[in-house]
C-alpha cells in the first residue's frame, strides 16, 4: 500500500523524519509530497526541500521524494495511493487535522487518513519553532539533521 505523507516541510525536521522512517515501516511506499503553495513565503525553495529530504532519508529504499500543487487528495489519487499519512504532536493539532481528514473524505471518499502519534520527545517541535531559534542564532543541530541547519544559518547569514 502506498502512503502519501504531505506538508510544508519548511524545513524537514526530527519530529517528520520520526513519521516517515515508522512510516517506511508500515507501508510498501511511502511518498513525501511538498506542497507547492504560491500563497506562502518559504524559507526554501521547494527544489531546495526536495533536496535536503532526499538527502535525509537516503537510508529508507521504500521513500520516494516529490512536489505537487492543488489538492493534495487529486495528488494521492494520481498515484494510486489509499493513504494520506499525518503526525499528531499534541491535542491543538487535533483540531486542523481532524478537520483536514474529513474535507478530504468528502472530496475522495476511498482515501483514508492515517495518523501516527509523533514520538514524544518532539512534541513540541515545528518547523516555524526551528526558524525561530535559528534566526537569532540560537541551537537547533538537536531539532534538525546538521545538513540541514546548515542550509538555515546560512540562509539567515549566521555564522556558526
Ligand atoms: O506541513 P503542513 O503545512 O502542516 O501541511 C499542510 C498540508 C500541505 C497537508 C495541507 O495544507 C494540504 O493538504 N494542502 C493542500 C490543499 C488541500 O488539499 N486542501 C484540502 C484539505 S483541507
Amino acid at each position: 500500500m502506498i502512503a502519501i505523507y504531505p506538508g510544508s516541510f519548511d524545513p524537514i525536521t526530527f519530529g517528520h523524519l520520526d513519521i516517515i522512517t515508522r512510516g517506511s515501516e508500515l507501508f510498501e511506499q511511502v511518498i513525501v509530497a511538498v506542497l507547492c503553495n504560491p500563497s506562502k513565503q518559504p524559507l526554501f525553495t521547494v527544489e531546495k526541500r526536495i533536496e535536503q529530504i532526499r538527502y535525509c532519508t537516503q537510508n529508507l529504499p521504500n521513500v520516494e521524494i516529490d512536489s505537487f500543487t492543488g489538492l493534495t487528495v487529486t495528488y494521492a489519487k494520481l498515484k494510486s495511493a489509499k493513504v494520506l499519512l499525518r503526525g499528531l504532536r499534541v491535542l491543538s493539532d487535533f483540531e486542523k487535522e481532524l478537520q483536514m481528514a474529513h474535507t478530504n473524505k468528502t472530496l475522495q471518499g476511498e482515501i483514508e487518513t492515517v495518523f501516527l502519534a509523533t514520538a514524544k520527545e518532539y512534541s513540541f517541535l515545528s518547523s516555524s519553532v526551528v526558524k525561530e531559534i535559528a534566526q537569532f542564532g540560537g541551537e537547533i543541530t538537536h531539532l534538525v539533521p546538521k545538513k540541514v541547519a546548515e542550509d538555515i544559518y546560512k540562509t539567515y547569514g549566521i555564522t556558526t
